[in-house]
């Protein structure tokens, strides 16, 4: 009789990769999965890629596993050794259900299953949490040795992660952080898409995203947040009200499909295109969009009923955005509010999706004609462009969503060019931090900051954001005109979160603060721990913030110094974070925009209520938002001149460099 051993979660875990080869797993056609990517080996390359897979393998097994592996290159463009996807269920658990020798491990642990649990990772299966391609790890065996490394770490080691493998652990000391990680860094010439896909498919380098390969993901309420103020911010700037007015956009993927969300949040018409039939369903099914419309005259119809009953809807147009855009043109449906957030980054392996063509067919030639679905998806911005601006002409505001729209675009040839350019302002359309999220937010240190509550438990989760509430409250009665805007969108904000029902995965919550709301929120998490009453808090925050990221296309688009072509901001930042108490730090290539277009990085923070705790967090938060705030204003940037000295005041030992204002008279005339 056969007999099969069941081993618990804690010793599968403990195990790391199993000693006997688990069965072979099938591919399950109910859940999303990448895209085929494309053909980029030689016949020489794919024998490195098998070589390279098989290290993590005893000798014995490399037969099988050869074969197996060569077919998943042949079929799906990279080797994601799906036999090894663990049986067990992915989602982040208590704390306390992790194996291990130290706390902060054990929350990291938890942190890298909720980027993979099925309700929040887009394509589970691949490792992939969001943006098509945002890699938490390159391959299951990746995935298997870290969590077994990490349930063997002490609290004077540092794990070591070079883009998704982890090179090993090393004798540290408890202050230094337990997890240092890098995703993407290369050589800066061998930085292109094309790299990616081949450095990606030789298993060497992965594509970190911003959260997914920081283990920071907090499902789309991550970034529902920044989503409502930008929208909220956009009303404001056209002087319109969101009630009886149009937001266009497209996207429901992995960060797109908060959109309709902070849409019905401000009090908005939301209309969002999206191809992918399973996508929109996923939405649907968590409540994230309201109605789906799948025919164009029906949604006119639909979106004319709205508007006039200035009814707060949501509405997914299942289908091209380009067919949305060019529809409302001819029909005159006025919109207020356009933008997009296709995945644009990622243009020729399935961010975007061209016009006229189902999405099966665009699928397939994708990966067998890449040339041919490069010219589509060039033509179809070309289209795009066209019609966003026959309606930008008739009164729309619209604005780049941080997903290379403009920048693909003018690459496709599209107009999309300002007339009258000036240095950071070459396109016709800001970008919404130049207009929006840098003025207003980053200038000021106002960003994603967000926390986990580790015990899993959502009472947990309500007393944190009652205590965040109390001391925002009491911070905005000392703040300053210039941020009392912020001060009181936020308190909004955590007032009506737990109604909004956002928690997809572990239990947590975002917030946009400034560095002192952040450490004093942060200081009276760690008393309420040390009280017990609550439990274990993991903070961080999204990459996409004041200091962790340059992008000179999105998160620094607003620095017209010049220096936006540079990464030195995000780089001391990630430096200047370990050292200062992270209990993990990344630092990305790609991440938004694409891969040799950003640096980003950003860290996790684990509060257990210790005085350790207490030192390093006022320690690290004070530099992790400052560090921006100082090179900001060195921009020449009014907020951030104003931010910096105002953090000078509080903290003497804080001394920065405050640039000296020309007169532009003085440089016309010469
Ligand atoms: N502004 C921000 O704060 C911010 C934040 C995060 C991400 N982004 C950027 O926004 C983009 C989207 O991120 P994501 O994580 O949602 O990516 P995603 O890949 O999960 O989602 C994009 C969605 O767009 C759909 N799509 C592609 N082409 C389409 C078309 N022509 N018409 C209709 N739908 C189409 C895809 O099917 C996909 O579901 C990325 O480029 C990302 O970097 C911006």
């Amino acid at each position: 009789m056969e007999t099969t051993t069941v081993i618990s979660f804690k010793q599968q875990i403990k195990q790391g990769i199993p000693n006997e080869l688990p069965s072979i797993k099938t591919y399950e056609t109910t859940i999303n999965h990448a895209p085929k990517r494309k053909e980029i080996l030689s016949d020489e390359e794919k024998k490195l890629a098998l070589r390279n897979a098989l290290r993590y393998f005893k000798p014995e097994q490399h037969e099988v596993l050869a074969k197996e592996f060569l077919t998943e290159l042949n079929d799906y463009g990279r080797i994601y050794m799906y036999r090894f996807r663990p049986d067990y269920e992915m989602r982040a658990r208590p704390i306390k259900e992790y194996p291990g020798k130290c706390k902060q491990a054990k929350a990291i642990m938890l942190m890298i299953q909720n980027n993979l649990d099925y309700a929040v990772a887009q394509h589970p299966h691949e490792l992939i949490t969001y943006g098509g391609n945002g890699a938490v790890f390159s391959n299951w065996a990746q995935y298997l040795l870290t969590m077994k490394y990490l349930s063997e770490m002490t609290d004077k080691q540092t794990l070591v992660m070079y883009s998704g493998h982890p090179m090993g652990l090393f004798p540290s000391h408890k202050d230094a952080p337990r997890v240092v990680v890098t995703n993407g860094m290369m050589i800066p010439n061998y930085s292109k898409q094309d790299d990616w896909e081949k450095f990606n498919a030789l298993g060497v380098t992965q594509y970190g995203q911003m959260t997914a390969g920081s283990y920071m993901y907090i499902g789309p309420q991550g970034i529902v947040h920044g989503t409502t103020i930008t929208v909220l911010n956009a009303f404001r700037k056209i002087g319109k009200e969101p009630q009886g007015n149009l937001f266009v956009t497209s996207g429901l993927g992995g960060m797109s499909g908060a959109q309709p969300k902070a849409g019905n949040i401000a009090g908005c018409v939301t209309v969002c295109a999206e191809v992918n039939p399973k996508i929109t369903q996923v939405r649907l099914d968590q409540g994230w969009i309201d109605e789906k419309i799948t025919d164009l005259d029906e949604l006119v119809t639909r979106v004319n009923q709205a508007k006039e009953n200035k009814e707060t809807v949501s509405i997914a147009f299942l289908g091209n955005i380009v067919d949305v855009w060019e529809k409302f043109d001819q029909e005159n449906v006025h919109i207020d509010l356009g933008s997009d957030q296709t995945s644009l980054h990622n243009p020729w392996a399935g961010g975007y999706y061209p016009a006229d063509i189902s999405f099966e067919d665009a699928n397939e030639m994708m990966a067998n004609e890449p040339e041919l679905f490069k010219e589509k998806v060039q033509e179809t911005l070309r289209r795009h462009a066209k019609a966003i601006n026959q309606h930008t002409a008739k009164g729309t505001y619209f604005f780049d969503y941080g997903n290379a729209f403009l920048l693909e675009a003018s690459r496709a040839g599209a107009d999309v060019m300002s007339e009258n350019p000036t240095i950071g302002k070459e396109f016709k359309y800001p970008s919404y931090v130049q207009d929006i999220m840098g003025p207003m937010c980053f200038d000021y240190g106002f960003g994603p900051f967000r926390w986990v509550c580790a015990s899993g438990k959502p009472e947990d989760l309500a007393k944190t954001d009652a205590i965040a509430c109390k001391v925002l409250e009491k911070l905005k009665k000392e703040s300053p005109e210039e941020i009392q805007q912020q001060m009181t969108d936020n308190i909004q904000w955590i007032k009506g979160a737990q109604e909004n029902k956002l928690v997809v995965g572990s239990q947590a919550r975002i917030l946009y603060a400034d560095a002192e709301g952040r450490m004093k929120i942060a200081k009276a998490f760690n008393k309420a721990i040390k009280k017990g009453k609550i439990g274990t808090v993991v903070l961080g925050r999204d990459h996409h913030d004041v200091s962790g990221t340059d992008s000179p296309y999105r998160e620094t688009s607003n620095i017209y110094d010049g220096s936006r072509f540079t990464a030195d901001m995000a780089i001391h930042n990630v430096i200047g974070d370990s050292f200062r108490g992270a209990t993990w730090v990344s630092i990305h290539n790609g991440g938004g925009v694409g891969w040799g277009e950003v640096i980003n990085g950003g860290f996790g923070m684990v509060l257990d209520g210790s005085k350790d705790a207490g030192r390093r967090l006022e320690s690290m938060l004070f530099w992790d938002v400052n560090n921006g705030i100082a090179r900001r204003n060195w921009a020449r940037n009014e907020g951030a001149i104003f931010a910096i000295e105002r953090a000078m005041k509080s903290e003497p030992s804080l001394k920065v460099t405050v640039p000296n204002l020309v007169d532009d008279k003085l440089l016309a005339n010469l």
